[in-house]
Order: structure tokens, then sequence, then C-alpha cells
């Protein structure tokens, strides 16, 4: 193999991947969001289907181009994310959730728009849970060897949150981001460590969202390789 070409370890394998970050309208001119860009789930949809794998890629309202050979599913709020992720999981041997899943969603949607009114104080929102999509997909495996993958960005004691994190989810892979300012978020690039149900822990130098893919991927097809496609 020429140097830079992988050998397809992903050929007869379909992964999921979710990407960018849900936002939960409040009217039909607001929502409430966050600040992933989506990066880093196009370069895990990119880096699988180079490595032969068939790719669902679920962007929820990511401003980028969609990947040649990836099947683009969009989508909007958390829980049409949970949706088009069970629905693609089913037959999926790998699900990586690396979209931003807003934890609570406005308990109600006003179907106009909110106005103010004169000498009023504006009205609290009121906020409901969403849906933990990655607990449940790890907890529902649609099919025996499925890998899960979540990934986390955290502060103050990074890989003691992940391991808690890790075990509450249930998945077999998580990919611990420590955040701070200029950290992450809208990055070209990341460093991170990949926390294993089984007890490991791969660190990833800081480098491009790219080379944090490959890590994932060769993490995921080493779990695979114990499966037959
Ligand atoms: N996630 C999910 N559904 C949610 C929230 C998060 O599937 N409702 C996924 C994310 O896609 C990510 C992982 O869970 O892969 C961890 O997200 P994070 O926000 O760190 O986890 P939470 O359980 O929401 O914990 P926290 O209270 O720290 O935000
Ligand atoms: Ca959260």
């Amino acid at each position: 193999l020429a140097r830079g070409v992988r050998e397809p370890d992903l050929a007869g394998r379909h992964v999921v991947v979710s990407a960018g970050g849900t936002r939960e309208p409040l009217d039909p001119v607001r929502f409430l969001g966050n600040r992933s860009s989506g990066k880093q789930g196009y370069a895990l949809a990119r880096t699988a289907a180079a490595r032969g794998a068939r790719v669902t890629l679920l962007a929820a309202n990511a401003a980028l181009p969609d990947p040649a050979g990836v099947d683009v599913v969009p989508v909007g709020t958390a829980v049409e994310l949970r949706e088009a992720v069970l629905r693609a999981a089913a037959d999926a041997d790998a699900v990586v959730m690396a979209a931003a899943v807003a934890d609570f969603r406005p308990a109600t949607y006003a179907g106009g728009k909110i106005k103010k009114q004169d000498g009023q104080e504006p009205a609290p929102i009121a906020l409901v849970r969403n849906p933990d999509i990655l607990a449940e997909v790890s907890g529902s495996r649609a099919r025996s060897g499925q890998v899960v993958v979540g990934f986390a960005a955290e502060t103050d004691d990074v890989l003691a949150n992940g391991r808690t994190k890790l075990k509450r989810k249930g998945c077999d892979l998580l990919v611990v981001n420590e955040v701070g300012e200029r950290k992450t978020f809208g990055a070209e690039e990341n460093e991170a460590v990949i926390l294993g149900a089984d007890g490991s822990e791969t660190p990833v130098a800081h480098g491009p969202k790219e080379a944090l893919a490959e890590t994932v991927w060769d993490l995921v097809a080493e779990r695979l390789g114990r499966t037959d496609p």
C-alpha cells in the first residue's frame, strides 16, 4: 500500500455518525442551541468512508458540505436525532455519537412569534429533559457486537468525570476532551483521551480532527475484528 493510503479495514461495515448540535425551537424564529461546529463528526464520516465503511451521517445543523460517498441525513432537534439514530442503528456495526445533544428543550413551542409586552418582564422559559440517545443505544444494542462510542467535553478532573460518564452511558468507548477557552469548539484541532469500557486509556496528541477520527476507527476496528462483517 502507498504511504498515507489505509487498508480498507471497515469494508463491509455500516457505521453511523452523528455530528453538529441539536437546536430546540422556542417559536418559529428562535431556538436553544450550542456551539458544536460538526467538524469532528464530519471528520469521522470522511475517514470511515476512506476506510471502506458504508457511512450514515446524521447531521444536526452543521454548516458543512456533504462528504463524498456518505449518506447524509439532516436532523434538527434531539427528538429527531433520536429517531434517526435508532433507525440507522438497526443494522449498524458501530454508532458514534459526536453530536452535541441539547440536554433540555423548551417545554412548550409557541406556534407564533413570542412578542415583547409593554411594561412587562419576560416570562421564564420552562425546560424539559431530552432523551439520552447514547445511553439508549448502548443499552439496546440492535446487533450483537455493535460498538457504541460517545464524546464528552469535560472540565476539572477530566478523566474521573469521563470514567463516571462512560459507566453511566454504558458505551464501549468515550472520547474525552478537555474544554476551556479556545479549546475544541469550532477549532480545527483537538486533543483527547479515549477511555474504553475494558479499562483502556488511549491518549491522542493535539492534532487535526482527522487524526483523532482515525484513532477512534482504529479502536472500533479492533473491537469489530472479533466479529465477521
Ligand atoms: N448524548 C446523547 N443524548 C443526550 C445527551 C448527550 O446521546 N441527551 C451523548 C452525546 O452525543 C455525547 C455523550 O452523550 O456522545 C456525552 O454527552 P454529554 O453532554 O457529555 O453527557 P451528559 O450525559 O449530557 O452529561 P452532562 O450533564 O455532563 O452534560
Ligand atoms: Ca449534556
